[in-house]
């Protein structure tokens, strides 16, 4: 797990990318970021209580103790609010408390403060973003980590949650982002160009990194502990 006592790296002192040096190209952060954590992210996609959930060897139960979970990570997540001077990327329409605290009512579970508390993986990953959530590099790690999760590899898990426990679509409006027009194959794609133009230094980069792989094994352990 990452050390929270690491130096903040601000994206305040971003350079734009008009003021960098013309003969080096801005960096393709976005690409950057995804191939340094393919590996994670297979890791993470592999444990056995997700791999179960999307076969249909679990239950709807269980779904919702993988749900209640998430519940607390966002609740952390979402506590930094969107301040004024935000870059686009921290766009206020991919908020989930809402849903998910809805979908939990409609699972049973809306008392899950109670009936679910954290578990041990989850309070460490939910301590750790609100230790970050000042460090808009790190911050913006996790922000991409859970935000396309959700609407990338999240819209299979839907899909499947649906089909094999009948989940209704009360109980799954975690994965129903409210993108206006836009699909989200599009939307990812602006993302990833809205990271981009932050045009971060190479050491924002590698801190960005090196959180984003952070950010899978946090996900990872709370599979693990929902498999005990
Ligand atoms: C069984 C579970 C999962 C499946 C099947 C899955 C599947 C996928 C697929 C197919 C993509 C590519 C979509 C695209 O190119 O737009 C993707 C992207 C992504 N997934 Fe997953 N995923 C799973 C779990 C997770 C988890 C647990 C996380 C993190 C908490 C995660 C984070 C991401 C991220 C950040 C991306 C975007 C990568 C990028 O394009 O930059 N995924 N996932």
């Amino acid at each position: 797990m990452p050390n929270p006592s690491e130096p903040e790296v601000p994206m305040s002192t971003v350079t734009p990318v008009i003021a960098r040096d013309t003969a080096s190209e801005p960096l393709d952060v976005a690409a950057l970021v995804r191939a340094a954590s393919a590996d994670d992210h297979r890791a993470t996609e592999s444990r056995g209580f997700i791999v179960e959930l999307m076969r249909g060897r679990r239950s709807l139960d269980d779904y919702t103790r993988y749900l209640a979970q998430l519940a607390w990570v966002y609740e952390a997540l979402e506590a930094r609010g969107i301040r004024a001077d935000d870059p686009a990327v921290f766009d206020p329409a991919l908020a989930r408390m809402p849903a998910i605290e809805s979908d939990l009512a409609a699972l049973g579970a809306a008392d899950w403060r109670d009936s679910h508390p954290a578990l041990p993986a989850t309070a460490e990953y939910a301590a750790h973003l609100r230790d970050i959530a000042d460090d808009d590099v790190r911050y913006l790690a996790h922000h991409y980590t859970r935000y396309l999760g959700d609407l990338s590899g999240g819209q299979a898990i839907a899909a499947l949650v649906a089909r094999h426990y009948a989940a209704t679509p009360e109980q799954l409006g975690f994965y129903d982002f409210d993108l206006g027009d836009e699909g989200p194959v599009h939307y990812k794609r602006r993302y990833r160009e809205a990271m981009n133009a932050l045009a971060l230094e190479p050491r924002q980069v590698d801190a960005l990194i090196e959180e984003v792989r952070a950010s899978f094994r946090y996900n990872g352990a709370i599979f693990e502990a929902l498999e005990a």
